[in-house]
């Protein structure tokens, strides 16, 4: 019996050898090099291709590397009755509050500005932005731990979610027709929803136009919540004051995309949060345990609700 990684974008080597440091471990297998298909009872995956995963009659799991199984569920031929289970970690939480924090104080402290002015030795001190209205969208494990974080640093932090939610000191704004009305009175929105067929493209005109003037965004939930060319338009009419773009509809952003180039967008490399590879790797073999004792999977994921 054996582990199958398949990972597109992610050095599997390095995931392979934290599995292989738990005595628990069955055998590993990397992506393409499958062996005996019949073998293969739990594939981790990322990015995978459509249809690859109907080649394992004997499979029992499906794990996610990382917190979103957008590109899982988008899969139309997946095998039927596995489970599929995501990456839930105090450490993927801890890491996503904190990034955005850092992202906060980066904008309102303008640190990247002097970076750009030392390149001419210009000496041009400004005043912190005083701003300090957070709105979330989405306050699942990551929006809920990163809206803590900034509760504690004295942000005055609202959410956006599905259903209504009750966290100290969090405002809680919900349903479609709470959604404009949540980032209305915020400085900062910080997207941080899961990409399902409803949130894509939650990032548009006429959330734009719902954010008040000089607002600035913070994408760090998936490229395809964002409608690119109305960013471009809010930001090139000045109504939004700039953004912070950690994921991109096509990853790795290509070397020609206007977002590189952009003086009002900062782009990160997608790495809010990386999954941490140990911890992944032994919460994979807790859940394939689990399984060949009869238990269900813990984290696992729901299709009809898309996460
Ligand atoms: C990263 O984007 C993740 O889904 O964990």
């Amino acid at each position: 019996m054996a582990i199958l990684i398949l990972l597109n974008q992610v050095d599997p080597t390095l995931l392979e050898s934290k599995l292989k440091q738990f005595d628990d471990c069955p055998e590993v297998r990397i992506y393409p090099d499958c062996g005996n298909k019949d073998d293969i009872e739990c594939v981790i995956v990322w990015k995978h291709d459509e249809g690859v995963l109907n080649d394992f009659p004997n499979l029992k799991l499906i794990a996610s590397y990382g917190a979103g199984v957008e590109n899982i569920l988008s899969d139309p031929s997946l095998p039927e009755g596995v489970p599929i289970t995501r990456f839930v970690d105090d450490t993927l939480s801890d890491q996503m509050a904190e990034f955005v924090l850092a992202a906060i104080l980066n904008h309102r402290l303008h640190l990247t500005y002097y970076r750009e002015q030392q390149a001419a030795s210009h000496w041009r001190p400004m005043d912190f932005l005083t701003g300090k209205n957070v709105t979330i969208l989405g306050l699942g494990e990551l929006g809920s731990t990163t809206a803590k974080l900034l509760d504690v640093n004295g942000y005055s932090v609202s959410g956006w979610s599905r259903s209504e939610k009750n966290i100290d000191n969090v405002k809680s704004y919900y349903g479609d027709d709470q959604l404009n009305a949540s980032v209305a009175g915020a400085d900062i929105v910080v997207c941080l929803l899961p990409l399902t067929p409803t949130t894509k493209h939650v990032l548009n005109a006429d959330l734009f136009a719902a954010m008040k003037k000089g607002a600035f965004l913070i994408n760090v939930g998936r490229g395809d919540h964002l409608k690119e060319d109305d960013l471009m338009n809010a930001l090139s009419s000045e109504h939004l004051s700039g953004a912070l773009l950690d994921v991109f509809a096509t990853e790795p952003l290509p070397t020609d995309h206007p977002f590189w180039r952009h003086p009002k967008i900062h782009v990160t490399p997608h790495i809010s949060s990386p999954t941490d590879k140990g911890r992944v790797a032994r919460q994979i073999l807790d859940n394939y345990n689990r399984i060949k004792s009869g238990a269900d999977p813990l984290n696992q994921v729901d299709p009809k609700r898309s996460y």
